[in-house]
């Protein structure tokens, strides 16, 4: 017998929105909707980090309010640098409200990213290459791969530029990277693109629940490698443009060359690592 899936409540004011925020996403850790702010024409995401009930009460409001407000200290900051991640509309860590008198919980509003995450364009472009890169002609096969090179080093600058700013993300994959599309009639690549995956759109850092304060050159370059590995198993197709990453990376700022020096040292630990087992 298969129990309906009910999500869990929403804390107050939602449960009076309208229309009702949409779940997209239920992680172990927070619930990302979409919704609306102020006008119901401004779509925002709102991401809930609901209490967990096998914690202590006092144990779990602390943390949960500690990491709420963290990734929100690390936004507002990195909007005022210039980095590209989304501004914070609103947020809750009291913990009131919600249909249970205790929620315990907190939550996040912020600026909607309109575009895909990185993963899925990845995804769609290597699905593409495997059915048709037999097809493609000498021209169009650089091409696709020089596409790729380039969403690779847009990404290596915009990660530089993070760093730049003073925080390292601790959880970069290709999920927590989107692709803001760009408005109608912004668009610019031309018609030429055999997979027509667009690659197109600023880069967009999101998800700083695990991001620190930080400009230790080694934290910066576990960042970098924690993205080669994720790209590495998830998007086995697109690992050898890697390399790309860091190029954009290198160009970004003027402390990059120590960090990708440290790199080397990080890489040969992991590969200690996974010898040993
Ligand atoms: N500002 C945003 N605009 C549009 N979509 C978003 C936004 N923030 C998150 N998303 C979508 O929701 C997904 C989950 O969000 P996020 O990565 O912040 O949560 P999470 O991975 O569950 O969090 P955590 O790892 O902190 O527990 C993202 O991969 C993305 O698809
Ligand atoms: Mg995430």
């Amino acid at each position: 017998m298969t129990e309906e899936y009910k999500p869990p409540a929403l804390p107050s004011p939602f449960t009076n929105t309208t229309p009702a925020p949409t779940l997209l996403v239920q992680g172990a850790e927070a619930h990302l909707y979409k919704t609306v702010s102020l006008d119901p024409s401004i779509p925002a995401a709102l991401k809930v980090r609901p209490s967990k009930p096998y914690r202590h009460p006092i144990l779990d409001r602390r943390l949960t309010r500690q990491r709420i407000i963290q990734e929100a200290r690390c936004l507002v900051k990195l909007v005022r640098e210039g980095v590209s991640v989304p501004a914070v509309l609103a947020m809750d860590w009291e913990g009131q409200g919600g249909e249970e008198s205790a929620w315990g919980g907190a939550w996040l509003m912020m600026e909607w990213i309109e575009g895909p995450v990185v993963r899925v364009v990845l995804e769609q472009w290597e699905a593409w290459m495997k059915k048709h890169a037999t097809a493609l002609d000498a021209s169009q096969m650089p091409m696709e791969e020089d596409r790729v090179r380039g969403l690779m080093k847009r990404i290596g600058l915009t990660i530089g530029g993070l760093h730049k700013a003073g925080v390292v993300h601790g959880d970069l994959t290709t999920s927590n990277l989107m692709l803001r599309s760009p408005a109608q009639g912004q668009r610019q690549e031309t018609g030429l693109a055999a997979s027509a995956v667009s690659m197109e759109g600023e880069v967009v850092l999101i998800d700083f629940g695990l991001a620190a304060q930080s400009t230790q050159d080694e934290d910066r370059a576990v960042d970098l490698y924690v993205l080669e590995r994720a790209i590495g198993s998830t998007h086995p197709r697109s690992e050898q443009f890697f390399d790309s990453v860091l190029l954009g990376y290198r160009e970004s700022h003027k402390g990059a060359g120590s960090t990708l020096k440290r790199l080397e040292d990080v890489r040969m630990r992991g590969r200690k690592r996974s010898m040993i087992g």
